[in-house]
């Protein structure tokens, strides 16, 4: 039988995976990194698993890739339209999941815009589920790709300073990175305005600044957020001008870091908001293309791990 080191038929997010777990994507996630760089990206790893996208907010980044990773691996990938499907007519999120569940897909990919939803329709269906995004909760294959864009260029996560700025109120990227970078021994510190510091950080062993002055000081990576204008209801800060003038990266913040820190942004970015193109396009420091690339081998990971668990799971009721 093989060892499983990640033993579930999800990932609905970060928190409460344990480093084993953690490491062991990672490790899986490296080992695709080639096959994407190769000519003949292609293997047959996943030629009998059919995954269903559905995604009810929009994506350029997470659902593109997590095609790629599908295809990649042989895989047959349904991209469900949501504005044409029966949604529109009325019919439920469970009622859809249930619907897609008796055509015996192995796994769906779903980003919702409701905190939860992801996790309800996972216990509605017999497939895989792994969560692109829900609302403000969790987008752990990003936190993933996330770290292991870090542990490639300064090969460890241990130890390193990592600042997370901006919108954390809003921000499912940063509530699993504060998960898995706190799980493999990060110092995480939060740089934001008050307004956007939510009250769940306070027990969670990060380190809060509301002066980018302060909290950038010795950074080893200085990850920007994208200011959520449509999750906003009211004011947060009196205008995008002075959201920049005091949490937007450039370079004279950023040279209160270390002077090889590395800068990260999930995306998609508002330049002149959150960071300046001087910084976000500087080849040497930014590693945002980057990140977009590892996305894909972190999905492939992810699907071929589920998917082996899929089948072992079948094999044992065989049995
Ligand atoms: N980072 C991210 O989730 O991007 P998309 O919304 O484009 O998928």
């Amino acid at each position: 039988m093989r060892d499983q080191v990640y033993p579930h038929r999800d990932l609905l997010g970060i928190e409460g995976l344990s480093p084993p777990e953690i490491i062991h994507l990672l490790n899986l996630s490296d080992s695709y990194v080639e096959l994407n760089r190769s000519s003949d990206k292609t293997s047959k790893a996943l030629e009998t698993l059919t995954i269903v996208n559905l995604f009810f907010e929009n994506s350029t980044r997470t659902r593109t890739s997590f095609e790629l990773a599908a295809l990649r691996l042989g895989a047959n990938v349904i991209n469900m339209q949501i504005g044409d499907s029966s949604i529109s007519k009325g019919e439920t999120l469970i009622d859809t999941a249930v619907t897609l569940n008796a055509m015996h897909p192995d796994v769906l990919v779903v980003r919702h815009p409701q905190s939860g939803a992801v996790k309800l329709l996972s216990e509605k269906v017999n497939c895989s589920v792994i969560n692109g995004g829900d609302v403000s909760h969790e987008h752990p294959t990003q936190a993933l790709l996330d770290a292991l864009t870090i542990r490639r260029r300064k090969n460890k996560i241990e130890g390193l300073k990592v600042a997370i700025c901006g919108d954390v109120a809003h921000s499912r990227v940063a509530r699993s990175n504060f998960y898995l970078l706190l799980t493999l021994g990060a110092e995480v510190r939060v740089i934001a305005p008050k307004t956007l510091i939510p009250s769940f950080l306070s027990n969670l062993g990060v380190e809060i600044y509301t002066d980018m002055r302060e909290g950038l000081k010795d950074c080893d990576i200085v990850m920007m957020l994208r200011v959520q204008k449509e999750r906003m209801v009211g004011n947060f800060f009196p205008s995008t001008k002075e959201y920049f003038r005091f949490f937007g990266l450039d370079r004279k913040k950023l040279s209160l870091a270390k002077p090889d820190a590395l800068i990260m942004h999930p995306g998609p970015m508002n330049r002149g908001v959150e960071i300046d193109s001087d910084v976000a396009d500087d080849f040497e420091r930014s590693v945002i293309r980057e990140q977009v690339e590892l996305g894909v081998a972190v999905r492939m990971a992810v699907l071929k791990l589920l998917s082996d668990n899929l089948l072992e799971e079948k094999n044992k009721k065989v049995k």
